[in-house]
Parts: C-alpha cells; structure tokens; sequence
C-alpha cells in the first residue's frame, strides 16, 4: 500500500581507501554532512567560490547548486573532482579527498536569542546571542547563523573562548558588508531579542602547540578569532611573544583596543600591538602607522622564526602569505582565516 509516511531519503557516501562513512539526508550538502559528523574536510567559502573543498567523485551521482567549473581547473574537473559545498548526492557515493580526514567535534544545530548587538565602531557590531543549551568549541572556530527570511546561513568566527568548558553566550565581532542581506539587516535597526538559528562548531583555525613567537595580523572583523585565540594562549600562560598587527582604514574603523589592551598588560612575555590605517585623511591627528597592514610585516624583526595566524579579507591574506613565504617563514607555520562571502570570487 502506498504510504505517506515514506522515509526521507539519505545517502550514504564511502570515503576511498578509509572506513569513513557519512550519512548525507535529502537536499543536503555533501560539506554540510561532513562537517556536521565532525568530519574536517577543508574548506572556506562555502558558496562555490574557492576551490578549497574539492573531493573526487569516484562513483555515484550528485547534482550541483553551482557548476565546480566555475572554482576548478578544468582538469580538476575533467578528473573527476567537485566541490563538497555545491554536491547534493543523488545516489550512494564513493569518493577519494587529496588529505586524510580528522575527526573532530560534531557541530550541532542550536537556537539563539539576540541579547546584545551594539556598535563597536562604525561598520562592526559586537553581537552577543544566547543558545539554548552550551557549546563547546575551540578558539578559532566559528558558528554559521542563519534567520528564516534570509536564504544561507551566513559564517561568523567566534570573538569569545570557551575555556572552562562549554558556554551559552557567544560573541561575534560582524561587520557590514553593504548590499549584503544579513548584515544589512542586522544593521539597519535594533534586532535586540531576534531568534536566529546557530549551528556550530566548525573550521580548524586553531592555536598551535609550541612556544614560538606569534605574529598575528587581522584585517577589520578579522580580530574575532585572533583576541579568540590570544584568550587562549594567555589561559596557557602568555609566554609566547606576540606580535599583533590590525589593519582597519580609518580611526572610525578601529575596535577591541581596550581588549587588547587588557590582553596585552596581562602577558607574560614581549606583546607588541600595531594598528594601521589605510585610508586615514592625511592631516589627521593620527600618529601611528599608515598604509596596508602587509606593508609592516618585513620590519618584524626575526620573521622566519614566528608562526603567523592570519585573518580577514581574502585578499589581504593573500599578499600576506606570499610576504611571510618570501620573507622565509615556513608555510607549515601559517594558519589563514579567509573571510570569504558570497561576493569573493576565486
Ligand atoms: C569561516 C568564515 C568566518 C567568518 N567570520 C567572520 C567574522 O567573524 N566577522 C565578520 O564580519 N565576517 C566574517 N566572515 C564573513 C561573513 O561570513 C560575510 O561577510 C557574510 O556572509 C556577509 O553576509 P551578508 O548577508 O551581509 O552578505 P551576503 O548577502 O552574503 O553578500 C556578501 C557580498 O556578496 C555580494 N553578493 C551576494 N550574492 C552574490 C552573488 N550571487 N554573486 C556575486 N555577489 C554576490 C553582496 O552584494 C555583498 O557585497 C566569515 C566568513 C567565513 C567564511
Ligand atoms: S568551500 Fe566549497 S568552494 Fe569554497
């Protein structure tokens, strides 16, 4: 007899040459389910943009939100590979990853209340949201934050550190993006007391066993992860020597020094803070650095001997990595956020 109550349908896709296997249900991404099993299949943008979460299809069917070509060398393509975060898998699948998958905490699908949302400078709100129930995450991860009239869940790193535990507050530092749905929204009233859904944690931009020096540069809302990951590296004791470079374009942009601040007077080893501004009006009372942030990286003094933690704009990550790498820090030693939106192309 025909039934209403069919199941929905899931998928189940065999990772090659490993016993991973990972339930995918119906209309879900391949990346969604990943993540979601905790699985740390690397990626970035999420939309199709970057290329960083390519697999090979070596069997099965999967439809496509957005064509791989559009992110993948069309030998990459003609080889077989697609991107997990635009494959919706149409069959059983067995697919091959170019770097092993480490199994990580399994992200988890939260409910949230807005509890504070004031402005930290001109283009950047300190959003503070109240879960249901704690998470747990490391610093450097962030949540994905999605209201239901706005399609996509849209990427936010965590500016907080869950360090004794699990925690019910998270706080975000997010910038506006103008004609960008969800932070057009957000800023443009109040939204104090919202509901929003809050799945997290996700992504491996971590701290780094080690004592070797730091040299963190952030560009704008890039500082969230970075006072996230220096948190922690004070709880470890705050021996590391830490350079911190942040980029913004003009003294309105500026924000967090007072935790910076904080953070600096309470290590325990050098912490040198430089802020540059790269479109302040000349004449203005501003007496630190000016020019893009990458333009201070060379007179860091001893490079190659620091791991750098990178984060922001993709662009700016980019110029900085080829910097360090030329200026003979170890590609090993450089850890990138790229806060990469619908509108970055590859
Ligand atoms: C892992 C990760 C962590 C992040 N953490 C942070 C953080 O801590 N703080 C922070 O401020 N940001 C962070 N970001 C960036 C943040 O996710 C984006 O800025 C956010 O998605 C913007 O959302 P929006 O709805 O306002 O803009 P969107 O609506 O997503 O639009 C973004 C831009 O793309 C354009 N656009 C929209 N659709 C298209 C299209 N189809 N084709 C071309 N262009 C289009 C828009 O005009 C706009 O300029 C992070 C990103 C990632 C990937
Ligand atoms: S994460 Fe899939 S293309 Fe960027």
């Amino acid at each position: 007899m025909f039934s209403f109550l069919r199941k929905s349908k899931v998928n189940t896709v065999s990772v090659e040459g490993t016993p991973t296997t990972i339930e995918v249900a119906a209309g879900k991404t391949l990346l969604e389910a990943m993540l979601g099993q905790g699985l740390a299949m690397p990626h970035d943008c999420k939309v199709g943009s970057c290329g960083t979460c390519k697999f090979k299809l070596v069997s099965g069917k999967i439809g496509e939100l957005s064509p791989s070509a559009l992110a993948l060398e069309g030998e990459e393509v003609r080889g077989g590979y697609r991107l997990a975060c635009q494959a919706i898998p149409r069959s059983d699948l067995t697919i091959a990853v170019d770097t092993p998958l480490m199994q990580g905490r399994a992200a988890e699908d939260y409910r949230g209340t807005i509890v504070a949302a004031p402005r930290l400078c001109k283009d950047i709100i300190g959003l503070t949201i109240e879960l249901d129930r704690p998470l747990a995450f490391t610093p450097g991860q962030y949540a994905d934050l999605t209201v239901p009239w706005i399609e996509g869940a849209r990427s936010y790193s965590f500016a907080c550190a869950a360090l004794g535990g699990p925690v019910q507050q998270l706080h975000f530092h997010i910038r506006h993006v103008p004609g960008g749905a969800f932070t057009d929204w957000l800023f443009g009233a109040d939204r104090t007391g919202t509901e929003l859904m809050v799945a997290a944690p996700f992504g491996q931009f971590a701290l780094k066993d080690g004592q070797a020096p730091m040299l963190c540069i952030a560009g704008g809302s890039g500082l969230a992860p970075i006072v996230s990951i220096l948190q922690q590296a004070l709880a470890a004791g705050g021996t590391r020597p830490v350079h911190l470079l942040y980029g913004a374009r003009r003294q309105d942009n500026l924000y967090a020094l007072d935790e910076i601040e904080s953070l600096r007077k309470r290590w325990h080893a050098p912490f040198t803070f430089t802020p540059a501004l790269s479109d302040e009006a000349a004449g203005s009372d501003w007496e630190g650095a000016r020019g893009l942030i990458t333009e201070l990286i060379d007179g860091v003094a001893d490079l190659p001997a620091h791991e750098a933690y990178l984060c922001g704009p993709p662009a700016m990550i980019d110029l900085a990595e080829a910097q360090l790498l030329a200026g003979g820090v170890d590609r090993a030693a450089i850890s990138a956020d790229r806060f990469l939106d619908r509108g970055s192309g590859r």
